[in-house]
């Protein structure tokens, strides 16, 4: 369900909240749902609010200084990339019929039937047609890959404390080849 969720044609007229904006998934997915017409809110910290508008967010709330349900109106769907509180308290920005995904935890399915919303854990899964229509998007100049560090493949242990920052802006590269 997820999946077909998130590879839907066309987002055009839908609202998405996505937390957690500014990372390597985030900055990725806010260009892509922008691309597929969405309109789309972000929670990220102050320091990128201006990272994400430039990546065509709507709405940019700051998660420390901010709530987010006191400041966005009902979306269709919240494409979770933080988990924890941030998760539950998402219910109740979400329109009935709506949808709650997240890479991290599977959300509450007795509140989803309750709120009659869907939800689920999305994984990523390699697939050739998806890639390729990224590919194009990012050839045509519609969504820009941002790169936060890159490391050569002797540092690899590097990378990995890298990614455990959970501040970073954008992808951490691993190169493998020289
Ligand atoms: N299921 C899957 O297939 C799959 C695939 C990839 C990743 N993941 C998971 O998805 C999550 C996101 O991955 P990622 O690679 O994008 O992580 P990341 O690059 O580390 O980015 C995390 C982002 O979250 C922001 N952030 C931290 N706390 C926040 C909060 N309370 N509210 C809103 N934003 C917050 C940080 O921005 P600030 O600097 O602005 O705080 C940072 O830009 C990770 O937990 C990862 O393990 C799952």
């Amino acid at each position: 369900m997820a999946g077909s969720l998130l590879t839907t044609a066309d987002f055009a007229g839908l609202s998405v909240l996505i937390h957690g904006g500014a990372g390597g998934v985030g900055h990725f997915a806010i260009q892509f749902a922008k691309a597929k017409g969405a309109w789309v809110a972000m929670t990220v910290s102050a320091s990128n609010k201006g990272f994400v508008s430039d990546l065509g967010a709507d709405q940019v709330i700051d998660y420390r200084s901010e709530k987010f349900e006191d400041l966005v109106e009902a979306v269709d769907l919240v494409f979770d990339l933080i988990g924890g509180e941030t998760q539950e308290r998402s219910f109740s920005v979400i329109k009935p019929g709506g949808a709650l995904i997240s890479t991290l935890q599977e959300p509450d399915k007795g509140r989803a039937a309750d709120q009659n919303i869907r939800v689920g854990r999305y994984t990523a899964q390699p697939n050739g047609a998806q890639l390729q229509e990224i590919a194009d998007l990012i050839d045509e100049g519609k969504v820009k890959v941002v790169v936060a560090n890159t490391f050569e493949l002797r540092e690899v242990a590097e990378a990995q404390a890298a990614l455990k920052d959970k501040h970073l802006r954008g992808k951490v590269v691993l190169k493998i080849v020289g």
